[in-house]
């Protein structure tokens, strides 16, 4: 029987954008930003300031505790994943493939977290101003909060309940808190290339959750369920953030791609155990939307210019 991560493939998108470092004028820009706020003003709902939560993905919780899945085949150890998931102590060839998707899940959903807590505050919530970009970016962050919350329930499907995300290290910490408050154009081409960062972190993540997961079609297919509502958004994220720059920014984030990534799998060694880093690289390098299912893409966001 294929598997969901082949049927994917076959569903390929049947037109074709263009690359994400299309060349568009500044008027281009504004247009999109404009149509982009449009797709997120419906995409998100309302915007729960006080909790950092917006409407239509409380929603989706709700439905996804409603009809709770819980792993039959636990975990083979607990203690394996307490003991992992912050800081890798085990040899990791010790552990097994399901430990380390989720201690590598944890792991991705902590670095998040710590990115978007100190971002939260340098921008004005949305009622609060009249800034075009400033509201887009209010309803991104918030969204990001809402990308941990279903991190959070991928760990609670594998029994894992006692999920905190402590604060990383103290450089990393202060980077996190002076990064926000930076210049846009300075901001923008890491900004940019976390997210194209991400987008293919969770393709291959989604493959994984296929391959590791198989035995158990029922947590497999929950994970990706949880996993497609963030890609949707991750999706629109990257046009989002790749239309705050103009040529130097984009040239600029061509040059980050390699070190970011790097970088990242250095604080995150699980991606270098389960993943293929150099595709990694390459698919941002070469990001034109072909790697992402129709599926995504239909209730996405993407740039004019990049169609
Ligand atoms: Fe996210
Ligand atoms: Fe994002």
């Amino acid at each position: 029987m294929a598997t969901q991560a082949n049927t994917l493939d076959q569903n390929k998108p049947s037109h074709s954008f263009l690359s994400i470092f299309t060349p568009c004028s500044a008027q281009q820009r504004q247009q999109n930003f404009e149509s982009y706020w449009e797709f997120s003003q419906q995409h998100a709902g309302e915007i729960y300031e006080q909790d950092r939560d917006l409407e239509h993905k409380r929603n989706k919780r709700e439905q996804f505790e409603a009809d709770q899945v819980r792993s039959r085949k636990p975990l083979p150890n607990l203690d394996a994943f307490y003991r992992n998931n912050v800081e890798l102590v085990d040899n990791p060839k010790t552990l097994d493939q399901k430990t380390l998707l989720m201690t590598c899940i944890y792991k991705f959903a902590r670095h998040e977290l710590n990115g978007i807590r100190g971002a939260w505050d340098t921008v004005p919530a949305v009622d609060k101003t009249t800034d075009l970009k400033d509201k887009i970016s209010r309803v991104h962050l918030a969204e990001e909060f809402c990308h941990v919350r279903f991190f959070t329930e991928m760990l609670h499907t594998f029994h894992l309940e006692n999920i905190e995300f402590p604060p990383l290290g103290p450089i990393e910490t202060k980077v996190y808190e002076i990064f926000p408050h930076c210049p846009e154009a300075l901001m923008s081409p890491p900004a940019f290339v976390t997210e194209l960062m991400g987008m293919n972190f969770y393709i291959q993540l989604d493959e994984k959750i296929c391959e590791i997961l198989d035995d158990e079609p029922e947590a497999r297919d929950r994970l990706r369920e949880l996993l497609h509502e963030i890609m949707v958004d991750e999706c629109a994220h990257i046009g989002q953030r790749r239309n705050f720059m103009g040529p130097i920014g984009i040239w600029f984030s061509k040059a980050l791609i390699k070190p970011i990534f790097k970088m990242f799998t250095r604080d995150i060694p699980e991606i270098a155990i389960l993943f293929d880093v150099d595709r990694l690289i390459n698919d941002a390098h070469n990001f034109n939307y072909s790697t992402i299912s129709p599926r995504i893409i239909e209730r996405s966001w993407i740039p004019s210019y990049c169609q």
